[in-house]
C-alpha cells in the first residue's frame, strides 16, 4: 500500500505571515491524521521560515502516526534533528534564496558531511532518508552511506512540460528501480498535486509520497480531512 505524508509547512507559512498563533499546524497535524494520512512532514530549516523549534516539541508529542522531520546537514540543524525524538530524517539542500527547496541534495558533494551525520541518527534508531534527484551516482552514494530511504526529487516531472513528462518519469522509474536494486528503499516528493500524482503511482518499489502544498491549497476549499481523503483517493487508496 503506498503511504501519504503530508507535509505541513505550509500552514506554519501562513502563521508566519502574522507572526502569530493560527493557523496551528500542530491542531492541522492532527486533522491530517484524521483524514487517514499515514504520516506528517515538517521541515525545520535555519531561517524559521515556516517551523520553529516549539511546533517540533508540539508535533512529537501530537503525532500519534509517524514524524518524518527534513532537515539540512547544517549542525544545528542536525543537533535539533537528532533531540527531536522524529520518527524518520529526511535530509535535504538548503538554500537561504530559495522559495521551496529546490533541488535534490548533491549527496556527491555532501559526502564529507553525510558520512558524519548519517551515523549519529543510525545510533539513535532513526531511519534516515536523502533527497535526490533520481540519478544511479547519488543513489550508489546513499547506498554507500547506510542510509535507508531516499526520497526521489519528483519536482522536475511535476514543472514538466507535456512533450517532457514521459522522460521525466522514465528518469524516475530508472531510480526507483536503481535504488531498490542497490537496497535503498523509495519515496517520492516534490510539487505533487491531485493532477499528476497519477503519473508516479507506477513507480516501481515506491512506499511512500511526501506531498504538501497541493493538498494544503485544497484544504482552504474543502477542510483538511476532506482534502487528505481526496488524496488517498487519486492514489488509488480505498478512503470510508
Ligand atoms: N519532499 C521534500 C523533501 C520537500 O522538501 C518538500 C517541500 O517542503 C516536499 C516533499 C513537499 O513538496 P510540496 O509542498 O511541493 O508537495
Amino acid at each position: 500500500m503506498l503511504k501519504l505524508h503530508v507535509n505541513i509547512d505550509h500552514v506554519a507559512t501562513l502563521r508566519q505571515a502574522r507572526r502569530g498563533i493560527e493557523p496551528d499546524p500542530v491542531a492541522w497535524a492532527r486533522a491530517v491524521e484524521g483524514g487517514g494520512a499515514d504520516g506528517i512532514t515538517c521541515h525545520l530549516r535555519k531561517d524559521r521560515r515556516h517551523i520553529q523549534d516549539t511546533d517540533l516539541v508540539a508535533l512529537r508529542k501530537a503525532v500519534t502516526t509517524l514524524l518524518n522531520l527534513e532537515v539540512s546537514l547544517d549542525e544545528e540543524m542536525v543537533g535539533l534533528a537528532l533531540a527531536s525524538g522524529a520518527d524518520e530524517i529526511c535530509i535535504v539542500p538548503e538554500n537561504r534564496q530559495e522559495i521551496t527547496t529546490e533541488g535534490g541534495l548533491d549527496a556527491i558533494a555532501e559526502r564529507g558531511r553525510l558520512a558524519e551525520a548519517v551515523p549519529r541518527f543510525r545510533e539513535r534508531g532513526m531511519p534516515v532518508s536523502l533527497f535526490v534527484d533520481p540519478e544511479p551516482d547519488q543513489l550508489e552514494v546513499a547506498r554507500a552511506l547506510n542510509v535507508e530511504f531516499v526520497e526521489l526529487h519528483t519536482g522536475s516531472y511535476a514543472n514538466a512540460s507535456e512533450g517532457a513528462l514521459e522522460e521525466e518519469l522514465e528518469r524516475l522509474r530508472g531510480g526507483a528501480r536503481c535504488a531498490h536494486e542497490l537496497g535503498l528503499r523509495v519515496n517520492a516528493g516534490h510539487g505533487l498535486s491531485y493532477d499528476n500524482v497519477q503519473g508516479v503511482l507506477d513507480l516501481p518499489h515506491l512506499e511512500e509520497l511526501n506531498i504538501g502544498h497541493s493538498i494544503v491549497s485544497r484544504a482552504v476549499f474543502c477542510g483538511v480531512e476532506t482534502a487528505v481523503r481526496d488524496m488517498l483517493r487519486r492514489m488509488g487508496r480505498t478512503v470510508a
